[in-house]
């Protein structure tokens, strides 16, 4: 019997209620298939380290350097962490593992380089950014002076609106990246145009972390000054946040990340970082993500083939955004229906949505998760056709079976 499940027999005896949640939820991600584009399936290993003791440890400060005593071990499992990130990011100069999160992680890069009231400059939420890249409601959007940039009517960056805005706005910090932005992004332009306002170049890679340490997509690393991350996304390990940095703005992170926003290091995340890392540094782990890259354009290309727009006309990486606008569905109603059907997928904003973020015209795909559990090419066909039927009205029953299926011969990991 492994650690868990022997945790999880003592979880059931003390507390049943939780453990019948935690049951239901493992019975939930078996039954029903994730193309939530930010979701992923980590190992069991993952898990254990993340359910370990080390939950229990205080460790404010640095490796070396802690605020508290009985550190031997966290200081090993951080330097482990750091160690492995550094080699799957080949190039970084410095990591910062502590972030609890990608916001915690980007609020902490963006205090160290722009400060308080400082001008950054990112990509809207609409346009595929993130809330954290300046977004009103974000306190990045209270905290600094934010402006930013949106899509190009082809749903991709347009490189003269970045320059444009950033010679207006001289800020100190240019921010690269979003959470539903499908083409691969030209991070030596947005260097050159960071560096003529005099300005810094954020790269937050959350997202497509994964591909790019897998090297299937170009990276930033080695151009962008400073590069944030969540660790559970295509790099499918913990929740949780990552940093890497220039090694002349490393410090100003370090000291951001703690004591500037947050207390004690999840110790035990940070060792099951490390264990994600050390899968990643496996060479099993380039093959997974090419495949996640090719599922997602086969994915496209069946969609596109029903008939179905596709924001940009394909994908650059592990994200499909269709575009519902020529249909009679909201990204909301497709997103119900998809779940009625055993999908779990989410309602998304498109460039130019004229609808409400709790409404939408588009739906995020996603192929990391499938991918995952061992889907190909028939699967991804099967999958297109039944996201197809929902649109077009067909009855959510109908497909339960089906995907049903799909879920019992791709087990999660
Ligand atoms: C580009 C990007 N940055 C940051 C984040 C924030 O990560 P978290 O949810 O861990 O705060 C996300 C999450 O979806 C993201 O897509």
């Amino acid at each position: 019997m492994s650690n868990i499940e022997n945790q999880q027999g003592r979880l059931q005896a003390q507390d049943p209620e939780l453990a019948g949640l935690l049951q239901r939820e493992d019975r939930r991600q078996s039954s029903t298939l994730t193309l939530i584009a930010s979701e992923n399936h980590c190992s069991a290993a993952v898990r254990e380290a993340c359910s370990s003791r080390l939950t229990d440890k205080y460790a404010e400060g640095y490796p070396g350097r802690r605020y508290y005593g009985g550190c031997e071990v966290a200081d090993a499992v951080e330097d482990l962490a750091r160690q492995r990130a550094l080699r799957l990011f080949a190039g970084a100069e410095e990591a910062n593992v502590q972030p609890h999160s990608g916001t915690t992680a980007n609020l902490s890069a963006l205090l160290a380089l722009a400060g308080p009231n400082g001008r950054i400059v990112g990509m809207m939420l609409k346009a595929g950014g993130h809330l954290s890249h300046g977004h009103d409601k974000s306190h990045t959007g209270i905290v600094f002076q934010a402006r930013q940039y949106g899509a190009g009517p082809d749903g991709r960056i347009d490189l003269d609106e970045v320059r444009k805005l950033v010679r207006e706005h001289q800020p100190k910090v240019l921010i690269a990246g979003g959470s539903s932005y499908c083409r691969n992004i030209d991070y030596a332009a947005f260097a050159a145009i960071a560096k003529e306002a005099g300005a810094l170049l954020l790269a937050d890679i959350a997202h497509p972390a994964g591909l790019m340490a897998a090297g299937v997509v170009p990276s930033p690393i080695g151009i962008a000054d400073v590069v944030t991350m969540t660790t559970h996304k295509t790099l499918r390990g913990p929740r949780g946040g990552m940093i890497l940095a220039r090694k002349d703005v490393a410090k100003a992170i370090h000291s951001s990340v703690f004591p500037g926003s947050q207390g004690g290091p999840l110790v035990h995340t940070i060792a099951a970082k490390a264990v994600a890392f050390g899968e990643a540094l496996l060479p099993g782990f380039r093959a997974y993500q090419q495949k996640v890259l090719d599922n997602a354009r086969h994915l496209a290309a069946c969609l596109m083939a029903h008939g179905l727009d596709i924001v940009t006309g394909g994908t650059d990486n592990h994200i499909v955004l269709v575009d519902l606008r020529k249909t009679d569905v909201t990204g909301a109603q497709v997103e119900e229906r998809a779940l009625a059907a055993g999908l779990s997928v989410n309602k998304n904003a498109i460039p130019g949505d004229p609808r409400p973020p709790m409404v939408t015209s588009g739906l995020r795909l996603g192929t990391p998760a499938v991918t995952t559990r061992g889907f190909g090419r028939e699967q991804i066909e099967t999958v297109a056709g039944v996201i197809v039927g929902l649109v077009r009205g067909a009855a959510p029953e109908k497909f339960r079976p089906v995907v049903s299926g799909l879920g019992e011969a791709f087990p999660l990991p």
